[in-house]
C-alpha cells in the first residue's frame, strides 16, 4: 500500500512552511499543519506518534536484537516522529536525512535526550540546584544544557523532572527539586524557560518536558515503578502545581509516568491529561509516554493486551509512544475499527507538529547539526565557569561548631580520608549519559588549589570493583583494607576532612534504598577515624537526603555537597577554605531515622500533636518526630538576624510583609528569607506550615535589608477535594525565617 504512494517529500513541507493563505498573508502554524494532515494517510500520522530510541543506546529496558533493522524500515517509511538517544551532529544529520530524504512526506524528527542538568559540562544535579534556592542560576544552568545540548544535534530534552517527593528512599528525588510544591513550581518554571529560551526556533534553545505526569514521586515506600495511591487534597495542592507552572511557562511536552495512579496507569489516565492538562490548563503542547508505560498498562491490570492499551492510552491524551511499539502495531487498527476517532489522532499529531514548527525544524531540519558549535560550544570556559558558580551556590553548611569551618589558608596537617574523595566520575551522578566519566574536579584536585598540606588517605573501597555502568554496581561491604592507613593518617593531622556519601549510581531511576545511611564500611571508617581524632569536617556526596544522626551528633563541621557535576572539588575547596560562604538551604527534610520516611515540614497537624496523656499523642516510641535538618535549613558563615515583622492588610487583594534582616556576622554572606503560611481554619483541613515566598539576597557584615513580600489570593488559597481553588477568609499565621522551622511569626486576619 505504501509503494503506491506518491512521494512528495520535505520539499513540499517546506512549500506548507512558506505558503500564503487566502488573503496572500504567510500562513500561520495552525493553517501549515491543517494542510499537512490533509496530505497525510493515517499510516502517516500513526508514525508521528511513534517514537524509538538510537540504535546503540538506551535508557530503559534493552530493545530486541532485530529492532534496529525494524527501526530502521520505520523511520524510512515515515512511520517514526521523534527519536530519543541519538546524538552528535553526525548521527542526527545521517538519521534526519535519511526521514527527510526517503519517507514520503520527509517530515522531520524530533531528537530527544535526557539532559537533566547539563550535557557534556554537568551542573548540580537537579536536587542540590534547588539547594540553592537561586532561580536566575538555575535558569543559567538550564540554558548552558540546552546550548551545549543543541550543539550535538539534540533538540528536546526530557527535563525539568517536576516531581515532588518526600521519599529520600525512591532515588529519583536527585532529579526534582524537592518536597514542596512552591519551591518545586519557581524551579519548574526557571528550568523551563532556561532550557527553551525566548525564541524556541534559535539553535540553541530545546523543547523542554514536564516529567513525570503524574504524583510519580508518591511510589509506596520510596520504592521505584511502584504504587501511587494518594488522596485528592495531596494531588491538587502539592502534586499538581508544579506541572501546571510548567504548563503556564509554555513547555513543548509533558511525559507520562509508569505509575498507576489511584488504579489508573497514568499513561492512561484521562481525567489528568485530557480533563486537567488538555482541558482545564488549556495545554498546546504533545504528551509522551514514560519509556515502554503504553505496554505496562497491560502489567497494571487496567487492560487485556497491548491492542487494548494502545487505545486506552491513546484516548486519555497519550500523543507519543515511546518504546512501546503500540500505537505502531495498533493504532492504525484501532482507528478503522472505531475504537480511537480519527480525531484523536489528528489532535496529537497537531500537537507534535506545533512543535516542530516552534524548534523551526519544518523550515530546516538540519538546524541543530552544525558541527562548529559541537565542537565550539562543549566544556565551554564559560559553561565551566558557570557550572562552578552554581555547584557553590547548591552545597549547604549543616553543622559548624565552634567554626571549624571555614579552614584557615595556612591551616598545617590536614587529612584528607575516602575514596570520594579522589572521584572523578560519582560527582556526575546518574543521569550523565552525555557527558565523560573522570571529568569531574575531585575534591582533591580542588583542594590542591588551597593548600599544599594535605595527606590522603583512602579508606576502604567504596565499590566492588569499578563501575562504569549501573549494572556493575555492588557496593563493598567486606573489604576493609585501607582502614589501617586511614586511622593512622587522622592521628597526624590537625584537622580530618571526610569525604562520604553514596557512589553516583546509588541515586537516580531504579535507584531506591531501603536505608539512608552511609553506604558500606563508611560509618564503621567515620567512627574509626572520630575515635583518634575529632575534628574533622564531613563533606557529604549524595543524591538524596540521608540519615547520618549518629554524625549529628558527634562531627563538629558537615557539608552537604550532593553530586555537584563538573567543577565538584573546585567548589567544595571553595566552601572549605571560605572563598565562598555557604548559602544553599535544604529543599528536602533529612529524616533522622529511615523509620521517618515519609517527613516533610508541610504535615497536617493531626488531632494529637502533642502529648497530653504522654501516650497516646501522634509520636514514635523510639525516635522523636522531629527531622534531622528541616526543609529550608542551611547554615552561613556569618549569621542573619531577622527583626520587625510587619503585616500590612489594608488591602485584601496584596498583603504585604515586611521584615528587616541584619548580617549580624563577620563575613559577607547570601541569605534565603522564607515565608511560610498557615491558614488556622478550612473547609479542608491545611497543613501547620506551607511556604508562599522566598528571596535570595547578600548582605555586608552589619548590613540590613528590608524585604517586601505579597501575598495575595494565589498564595492564600488552596484547592478543595474536587480541585477547586478556594480562597477563605479567617486567621493566619504568617512566619518570616530562615528556615522552615525558624524566624518571626504574626498574624494576618483575611476578610
Ligand atoms: C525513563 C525515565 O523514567 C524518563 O524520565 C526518561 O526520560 C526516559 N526513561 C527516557 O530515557
Amino acid at each position: 500500500m505504501k509503494n503506491n504512494h506518491l512521494k512528495i517529500g520535505f520539499g513540499l513541507v517546506l512549500i506548507l512552511s512558506m505558503s500564503m493563505n487566502l488573503f496572500g498573508q504567510a500562513a500561520g502554524v495552525e493553517e501549515k499543519i491543517d494542510s499537512l494532515l490533509r496530505l497525510m494517510t493515517l499510516e502517516e500520522k500513526v508514525g508521528q506518534m511513534n517514537q524509538y530510541s538510537g540504535f546503540w543506546e538506551f535508557t530503559g529496558p534493552p530493545p530486541k536484537q532485530d529492532a534496529a533493522k525494524v527501526k530502521y524500515e520505520h523511520l524510512k517509511n515515515g512511520m517514526v516522529g521523534s527519536m530519543l538517544n541519538v546524538r552528535g551532529c553526525e548521527n542526527v544529520r545521517a538519521i534526519q536525512e535519511l526521514v527527510v530524504n526517503e519517507s514520503r512526506l520527509g517530515i522531520p524528527l524530533i531528537f530527544g535526550f535526557d539532559v537533566i542538568h547539563g550535557h557534556k559540562t554537568l551542573s548540580p544535579i537537579p536536587l542540590a540546584e534547588a539547594a540553592s534556592w537561586d532561580l536566575e542560576a538555575i535558569e543559567k544552568s538550564a540554558r548552558i544544557a540546552a546550548i551545549e545540548a543543541s550543539a550535538v544535534g539534540i533538540n528536546w530534552t526530557f527535563g525539568p523532572m517536576v516531581d515532588i517527593s518526600r521519599d529520600a528512599r525512591w532515588g529519583r528525588v536527585m532529579e526534582g527539586a524537592g518536597e514542596d510544591p512552591y519551591l518545586g513550581a519557581k524551579v519548574a518554571v526557571a528550568r523551563v524557560k532556561g532550557f527553551q529560551g525566548d525564541d524556541l526556533s534559535a539553535p540553541n534553545t530545546i523543547a523542554a518536558t514536564a516529567k513525570h505526569f503524574a504524583a510519580y514521586g508518591f511510589v509506596d515506600a520510596g520504592r521505584e515503578y511502584n504504587t501511587v495511591d494518594i488522596g485528592t487534597s495531596t494531588l491538587f495542592n502539592i502534586v499538581l502545581p508544579p506541572f501546571k507552572a510548567a504548563a503556564e511557562a509554555n513547555v513543548c511536552a509533558f511525559m507520562n509516568a509508569f505509575n498507576i495512579l489511584n488504579g489508573i496507569p497514568a499513561t492512561a489516565d484521562k481525567f489528568l491529561q485530557r480533563d486537567i492538562l488538555k482541558g482545564q490548563w488549556g495545554f498546546d503542547g504533545f504528551v509522551i509516554s514514560d519509556w515502554g508505560s503504553g505496554k505496562e498498562i497491560v502489567n497494571h491490570g487496567f487492560a487485556h493486551d497491548l491492542r487494548e492499551a494502545t487505545e486506552l492510552a491513546a484516548n486519555a491524551g497519550s500523543d507519543v509512544d515511546m518504546e512501546s511499539y503500540a500505537y505502531i502495531a495498533h493504532l492504525k487498527n484501532a482507528v478503522e475499527e472505531g475504537q480511537v476517532e480519527e480525531a484523536v489522532i489528528d489532535d496529537a499529531v497537531r500537537r507534535i507538529l506545533r512543535v516542530k514548527y516552534k524548534l523551526g525544524l519544518m523550515d530546516d531540519p538540519y538546524k541543530y547539526c552544525d558541527p562548529s558549535r559541537e565542537k565550539e560550544l562543549l566544556y565551554h570556559p564559560d559553561h565551566m565557569a558557570a557550572a562552578l558558580e552554581m555547584a557553590t551556590k547548591s552545597i549547604v553548611l549543616l553543622k559548624n561548631e565552634n567554626q571549624l569551618l571555614p579552614l584557615k589558608k595556612d591551616q598545617k596537617k590536614i587529612a584528607v580520608i575516602g575514596a570520594l574523595a579522589a572521584d572523578k566520575t560519582s560527582p556526575l551522578g546518574s543521569w550523565r549519559l552525555g557527558s565523560d566519566d573522570g571529568t569531574a574536579i575531585s575534591v582533591l584536585e580542588g583542594l590542591s588549589n588551597y593548600s599544599t598540606d594535605f595527606k590522603y588517605a583512602k579508606g576502604p573501597d567504596l565499590t566492588e570493583g569499578l563501575v562504569h555502568f549501573v549494572f556493575e554496581l555492588k557496593i563493598n561491604e567486606t573489604d576493609t583494607s585501607g582502614f589501617a592507613e586511614a586511622i593512622q593518617l587522622a592521628k597526624e593531622s590537625e584537622v580530618v576532612v571526610m569525604v562520604l556519601g553514596e557512589h553516583g549510581f546509588q541515586s537516580g531511576e531504579a535507584r531506591s534504598r531501603t536505608k539512608l545511611d552511609l553506604p558500606g564500611l563508611q560509618q564503621q571508617l567515620l567512627e574509626a577515624v572520630f575515635e583518634v581524632n575529632p575534628h574533622i569536617v564531613l563533606v557529604l556526596m549524595n543524591g538524596r537526603p540521608l540519615a547520618i544522626t549518629w554524625a549529628d551528633e558527634h562531627v563538629p563541621a558537615i557539608v552537604e555537597a550532593w553530586q555537584l557535576g563538573t567543577q565538584s572539588g573546585n567548589a567544595i575547596a571553595q566552601v572549605l577554605f571560605g572563598a565562598y560562604n555557604p548559602s544553599g538551604k535544604l529543599p528536602m527534610t533529612f529524616p533522622r531515622s529511615v523509620g521517618q520516611v515519609p517527613i516533610y515540614y508541610n504535615h497536617y497537624n493531626t488531632g494529637r500533636p502533642a502529648s497530653e496523656t504522654d501516650v497516646f499523642w501522634s509520636h514514635y516510641i523510639d525516635e522523636s518526630n522531629k527531622p534531622l535538618y528541616p526543609f529550608g535549613y542551611g547554615l552561613s558563615y556569618t549569621q542573619f538576624e531577622y527583626a520587625d515583622l510587619q503585616i500590612e492588610d489594608t488591602n485584601p487583594n496584596a498583603i504585604e510583609v515586611r521584615v528587616t534582616v541584619k548580617n549580624t556576622g563577620k563575613m559577607k554572606g547570601e541569605e534565603v528569607a522564607q515565608l511560610y503560611i498557615r491558614d488556622r481554619v478550612a473547609s479542608v483541613a491545611r497543613p501547620v506550615k506551607e511556604l508562599k515566598g522566598f528571596q535570595k539576597f547578600a548582605l555586608n557584615p552589619g548590613e540590613a535589608k528590608t524585604l517586601v513580600f505579597t501575598l495575595t489570593n494565589t498564595e492564600l488559597g488552596f484547592y478543595d477535594n474536587a480541585g477547586k481553588f478556594l480562597v477563605e477568609p479567617g486567621e493566619f499565621d504568617i512566619m518570616v525565617g530562615g528556615s522552615s522551622q525558624t524566624g518571626l511569626a504574626g498574624k494576618l486576619m483575611l476578610k
